[in-house]
């Protein structure tokens, strides 16, 4: 508790990711992780794996863009600091664990920068906006790193499903006038823009991400279902796919449990493979 209040207050941050949670969120994260420790460990071995299998076909290995980097659980920055020229870790914010790793390596660079490019507007919505002016954040089609020509090589790394979190909430809170499925809506919105934004970059990539989400209580009944397939994914196939415990029992409440069910997909110049 103490290790996370100190964090909190000496981990560098801009001001919108302070208030809308991300570092709250990323403290958490590293504290679940400390405590899961053994029942994340396939899941992020899986991960690593699917990350790199997806390089073999990088034709060039100039820069390889790292999207919701993270605390780097899930990403292997020495085989990818070998393999590319440059690797650029992208997040909203980078913890001062991650910027030590990076310092280790010459060509590792850290980008604090927000892959959906709408958290600006979603902080600068006036009180009392209509319902169509939240509803076309999720229209706003980020366009950070496609002109960069020396990209051979962009990977998503547990990042989707996580998008609209922080943002969704906030907006509900703040416009409780509307009805949740507005923000439902806005949510799959900035999932379906980020695989655009990925499908855009002319070079191979590999999205890592949440297909299916199950929590169950302790007799095994289902208390939450979330199917992304058929609104992100319809038609897809993926490369790899696993089961993550992200909650094993006891972490999600007494007696319940969560688990996801991750796919890896790989796009080779905007197309998709297989
Ligand atoms: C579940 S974590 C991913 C785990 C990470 N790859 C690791 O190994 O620790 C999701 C990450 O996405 C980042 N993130 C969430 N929304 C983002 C946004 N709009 N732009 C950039 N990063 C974002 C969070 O800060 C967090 O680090």
């Amino acid at each position: 508790m103490l290790a996370e209040l100190w964090a909190w207050l000496t981990t560098p941050c801009s001001p919108a990711a302070r208030r809308l949670g991300y570092l709250h969120e990323t403290i958490a994260l590293s504290a679940r992780h400390r405590r899961c420790r053994t029942a994340w460990q396939t899941h992020l071995q899986h991960s690593r794996n699917a990350l790199l299998a997806a390089t073999a076909a990088c034709k060039q290995h100039r820069g390889a863009l790292i999207l919701g980097s993270g605390d780097l659980l899930d990403v292997p920055l020495a085989d990818l600091a070998r393999r590319f020229q440059t690797v650029t870790l992208v997040d909203v914010l980078h913890p001062p664990s991650v910027k030590r790793q990076a310092r280790r390596h010459a060509n590792v660079r850290w980008l604090e920068h927000d892959v959906t490019e709408c958290l600006a507007d979603v902080l600068a919505l006036p009180a009392g906006s209509h319902a169509d002016t939240i509803a076309a954040l999720g229209l706003k089609q980020p366009g950070r790193f496609l002109p960069e020509a020396d990209i051979d090589f962009v990977a998503s790394v547990n990042l989707l499903s996580q998008l609209p979190l922080l943002p969704c909430q906030w907006l509900l809170k703040r416009f409780p006038q509307y009805p949740e499925s507005l923000f439902d809506q806005l949510a799959l919105a900035l999932m379906q823009r980020h695989i655009e934004y990925l499908r855009r970059f002319d070079a191979p990539v590999c999205l890592i991400a949440d297909a299916e989400q199950i929590s169950r209580d302790r007799a095994g009944n289902v208390l939450a279902h979330t199917d992304f397939i058929p609104a992100l994914f319809a038609g897809m196939n993926p490369a790899a796919e696993w089961w993550w415990d992200i909650a094993p029992d006891g972490e999600a409440g007494p007696g319940c449990n969560s688990r996801h069910r991750v796919w890896a997909l790989e796009w080779r110049n905007a197309r998709p493979d297989g």
